[in-house]
């Protein structure tokens, strides 16, 4: 009896194991192809509520399609997020072909972001809890296209490492400042250490003949005031 029960639940133990890699397995799978696979355009809407993600038009070194219009929605969780997109790369034909971004789901929403040619857009952020990108291009000639990454963030830019996000508001350390806490308010500590200046009440406070955020400007110093 010992050896047959040994024997029953051997194959029970090694389809176990099996299933629980193929599980495995799927899992990686799916979340190889859900997160590393961006969405290409394919002249409908594509939504997301995912908090991170790839938008492009197509594959670098592929022209997108002639006469596109490519619409992406992302959603955030609670409508108190940030989404940012980031650029990675941008070639359209100059002031014909043009990616919109609206803070919102609609084209009725607030533009805050139009681009065409190829200098790379600035990371832009929506805080209405949505925001739609518009890929839209003319019947002729066409580019490589665009290449941007997104996420969703409970504070703006997670504060940019310089603070602590607390319901959906930034909390500065030291002498940073500003919506995400992205910026220097007592740049190069003014100038201290050659006493240009000083930083007091998270402002650069000048000694006199100094000027300018971090007191670097010297009244005797023309290169400087130019
Ligand atoms: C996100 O979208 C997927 C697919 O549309 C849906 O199954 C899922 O429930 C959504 N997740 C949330 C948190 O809304
Ligand atoms: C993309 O389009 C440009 C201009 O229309 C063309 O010069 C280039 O060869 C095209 N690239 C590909 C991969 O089709
Ligand atoms: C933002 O912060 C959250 C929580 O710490 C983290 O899970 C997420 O990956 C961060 N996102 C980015 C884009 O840094
Ligand atoms: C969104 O965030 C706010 C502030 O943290 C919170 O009060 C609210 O319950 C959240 N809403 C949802 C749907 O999670």
């Amino acid at each position: 009896m010992g050896p047959g029960v040994r024997k029953k639940s051997k194959p029970g133990q090694t389809f176990y194991l099996l299933a629980l890699s193929c599980i495995l397995w799927l899992c990686l799978v799916t979340e190889i192809s859900g997160t590393l696979q961006p969405t290409v355009c394919t002249k409908s809407r594509k939504v997301f509520n995912s908090s991170w993600g790839i938008i492009t038009d197509g594959p670098s070194g592929s022209n997108y399609t002639q006469d596109s219009h490519c619409e992406w929605l992302i959603r955030a969780q609670n409508s108190s997020q940030v989404i940012t997109l980031k650029f990675h790369t941008m070639s359209t034909e100059c002031s014909y072909d043009y990616v919109f971004v609206y803070d919102g789901e609609s084209f009725e929403s607030p533009l805050i972001g139009s681009f065409s040619g190829k200098s790379q857009p600035q990371q832009i952020t929506a805080t209405s809890g949505a925001m739609l990108i518009l890929l839209y291009s003319d019947t002729n000639y066409v580019l490589d296209g665009f290449r941007a990454e997104f996420f969703v963030t409970n504070c703006p830019n997670n504060c940019s490492d310089h603070g602590m996000c607390s319901l959906h508001k930034c909390y500065c350390q030291g002498t940073w400042g500003g919506r995400d806490c992205g910026l220097e308010l007592c740049p190069e500590g003014c100038g201290k250490d050659s006493h240009r200046g000083e930083c007091k009440m998270n402002r650069c406070h000048c000694a006199a003949g100094y000027s300018g955020q971090a007191c670097s400007l010297h009244r005797a110093d023309q290169t400087g005031n130019k």
